[in-house]
């Protein structure tokens, strides 16, 4: 096992700081998550960790062991890509063995730890096949295992899964998971995927332009989000402009979208602009709950099996998603008024930009 300190990384190209003076700090055995939009320097820090890319300033160490100065081959990494990167030409095993032969490890030895790698990704049997015979997963599953077979210190994981269908994705990601639970391995996660993060990782950093915005648990991220970027990153937030009003002594009152909430704490002096994230699912409708509630608009409803997606509008026109389970308030049709009643703890508030 092995922790991973990264300390004020940065990399620039040309005019774009790729990787702007980034710090984290990862733990032994944890699957930590970058995650981001395309571009914000997700696959730039990963290369930079790996080896593949210059370090411009700051430092990289494995444990105690500096490695930024080391090349690729000395770092103890595996890496996973999104394209895969399996040489055709090669057989499966060819594949896999390709680490050890570099590192002339006896052939004896290279064919028990590639059988054992191919059994490891579900692959038992697989090394003589060419890849033109796998399917896409398998051909994802040929690559960790090529990865896993030097018994690397660390994993790193470039979007792997993004090339899969969507059914794939969802399975595949718990078999990383699985796998790196039970080797115990340290791993760093590359997607631009929120929910694939949220579902496999022990932390995630959000990434935004080169810069880490919150690194905490999925629920921390998902629950307490520190900034409006992660929390419109994380989960199809609706964002509504307001004014700060009043502090009760228990909520802040907040005139938005011609109506009023109630938003737990002081979040800001009266008169200040805000920016209110209502989850979908914190508003719930044909609640017989108390505390406080607002008006809208039924539009449209979309029917998704177990849930529904509600759109509604609130009084000042502004449009708004709302998550129900399946089988509610089926006989509201679009135009009537819905009350939706929400928690004052749940709505999370942000200085307005
Ligand atoms: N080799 C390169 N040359 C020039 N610009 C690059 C290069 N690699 C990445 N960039 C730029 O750095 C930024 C971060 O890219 P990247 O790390 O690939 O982001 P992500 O993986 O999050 O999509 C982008 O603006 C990208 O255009
Ligand atoms: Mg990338």
């Amino acid at each position: 096992m092995t922790s991973i300190r990264i300390k004020n990384l940065t990399r620039t190209f040309d005019t774009v700081r790729a990787v702007d003076d980034i710090s984290l700090d990862i733990k032994h055995g944890e699957l930590f998550t970058l995650l981001g939009p395309s571009g914000c320097g997700k696959t730039t820090l990963l290369r930079m960790i790996a080896g593949f890319a210059d370090v411009e300033s700051g430092s990289i160490s494995f444990d105690a062991r500096r490695i930024d100065g080391l090349p690729a081959h000395r770092r103890d990494i595996g890496m996973v890509f999104q394209n895969y990167a399996i040489f055709p030409n090669h057989t499966v095993a060819g594949n896999v063995a390709y680490g050890l032969k570099a590192r002339n490890v006896p052939a004896a030895e290279i064919k028990s730890r590639v059988d054992k790698a191919l059994e490891r990704v579900r692959l038992a049997g697989y090394g003589p096949r060419s890849p033109h015979q796998l399917s896409g997963g398998q051909l994802q599953r040929v690559a960790i295992a090529r990865a896993l077979v030097i018994e690397p210190a660390v994993l790193l994981f470039d979007e792997p899964l993004s090339n899969l269908d969507a059914q794939l994705r969802t399975e595949m990601r718990i078999e990383i998971r699985q796998l790196q639970q039970a080797l115990g391995l340290t791993a760093i996660y590359v997607t631009h995927d929120q929910e694939e993060a949220l579902a496999i990782s022990d932390r995630i950093a959000v990434l935004r332009q080169g810069k880490v915005e919150q690194v905490d648990t999925p629920e921390r991220i998902y629950r307490t989000p520190q900034t409006a970027f992660v929390a419109e990153f994380l989960g199809s937030t609706n964002m509504v402009p307001g004014i700060a009003g009043a502090f009760d002594g228990r909520n802040t009152h907040v005139a938005a979208a011609g109506t009023e909430f109630a938003v737990r704490g002081e979040i800001a002096p009266p008169g200040a602009p805000v920016l209110l994230s209502l989850r979908p699912e914190a508003l719930r409708l044909g609640d017989g709950s108390d505390g406080p509630r607002i008006q809208a608009h039924l539009t449209l409803r979309e029917f998704l099996g177990p849930m529904q997606r509600l759109h509604a509008t609130l009084p000042d026109g502004t449009q708004i998603r709302i998550s129900a389970l399946g089988a509610q308030a089926f006989d509201v049709l679009p135009g009537a008024s819905l009350a939706l009643a929400y928690d004052p703890a749940q709505i999370k508030a942000f200085p307005s930009p």
